[in-house]
């Protein structure tokens, strides 16, 4: 298939992991409607995207199943999903607006939004659980690496670091650390998951990672800067939220954060180097996607 951008490429992909996600998703009916309800609401109303098409990128350097990958990255996307909704509760980061809707506590309310994400959390590891295609010997490996990078050693506590920092400020260290747990971790695994996929070699594996690693940072220094520097119409969700919080842009500054997503990106490509093919450029284009990206 021809595409005319990377752009179009992303939606293309996004559109179909949506399919999966919505065939995998309860229907809102019976006694727990308004909970089904809630968690099609925020799984399937919009979202880049992101991390279900690095799966498949990734992936497909090894020419594995698509229907696999989009499998996958489905059950990422569930986790992604939970993700923002529990983030978006009052006692968290209290926000009003996510994807251009309001968020999932305020077209709900604070208990359903609170059981959506949990439910969404479960859904993630039953569809991972269900892929028979695979061996279990892998898809124990892709279960004990998602749980591992969203659990209390992974997302969850960089986002417990992010509450901590509230109290008193990081060091760009301290930052990087959180910022790697919070936001790297699911999109390293990701691209990690896109290697189990494939069935890649130690190097090409180690390869993949450093570059979800270094992507994942990118990916959190632009989510910054757009906090700080954009508007809510542009990005679709609530901006300058950040201001009390460790971020890039209050730690080190606008113009810092700028040149430090600018050193990023460049060594995000740097371990692609040892794949000598063309798909590569998929991956390539995406660092600068994301460090380009206006929402
Ligand atoms: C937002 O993620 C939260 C972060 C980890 C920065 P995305 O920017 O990928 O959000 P959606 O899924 O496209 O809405
Ligand atoms: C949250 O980071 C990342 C998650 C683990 C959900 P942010 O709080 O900066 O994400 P946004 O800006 O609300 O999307
Ligand atoms: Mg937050
Ligand atoms: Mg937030
Ligand atoms: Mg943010």
């Amino acid at each position: 298939m021809i595409y005319p951008s990377l752009q179009e490429m992303i939606r293309k992909i996004g559109s179909d992991v949506t399919d999966v996600m919505t065939a995998h998703l309860p229907v809102a009916e019976g006694i727990e409607r308004s909970l089904f309800e809630a968690m099609r609401y925020s799984a399937l109303g919009g979202g880049k995207r992101i991390r279900p098409f690095l799966v498949w990128a990734s992936s497909q350097l090894f020419h594995a199943p698509t229907k696999i990958a989009y499998e996958v990255g489905a059950a990422l996307e569930f986790v992604h999903s939970y993700s923002l909704i529990h983030d978006d509760l009052p006692c968290m980061d209290n926000s009003n607006l996510r994807r251009g809707n309001p968020t999932c506590h305020r077209q709900f309310d604070e208990e359903t939004a609170l059981l959506a994400g949990d439910a969404l959390y479960g859904l993630a590891f039953e569809v991972l659980a269900s892929l028979e295609e695979i061996e279990a010997s892998r898809r124990c490996l892709l279960i004990q690496k998602l749980a591992k990078g969203s659990g209390g050693r992974g997302m969850v506590a960089g986002q417990m670091r992010d509450l901590l920092g509230e109290d008193r400020p990081y060091t760009l260290e301290e930052l990087k650390i959180l910022h790697n747990l919070k936001t790297g971790e699911l999109i390293q695994f990701a691209c990690e998951s896109g290697a189990i996929l494939g069935n890649a070699s130690v190097a090409q594996a180690e390869a993949l990672k450093t570059y979800g690693e270094k992507i994942g940072l990118l990916y959190q220094v632009t989510d910054d800067l757009l906090d700080a520097c954009s508007d809510a119409k542009t990005i679709g969700k609530d901006t300058h939220q950040d201001s009390h919080k460790n971020t890039f842009v209050t730690v080190q500054g606008i113009e810092a954060s700028r040149q430090y997503a600018i050193d990023l990106a460049k060594e995000a490509k740097e371990p692609l180097a040892i794949f000598n093919m063309p798909q590569i450029k998929v991956l390539e284009g995406l660092v600068d996607y994301i460090r380009e990206r206006l929402f």
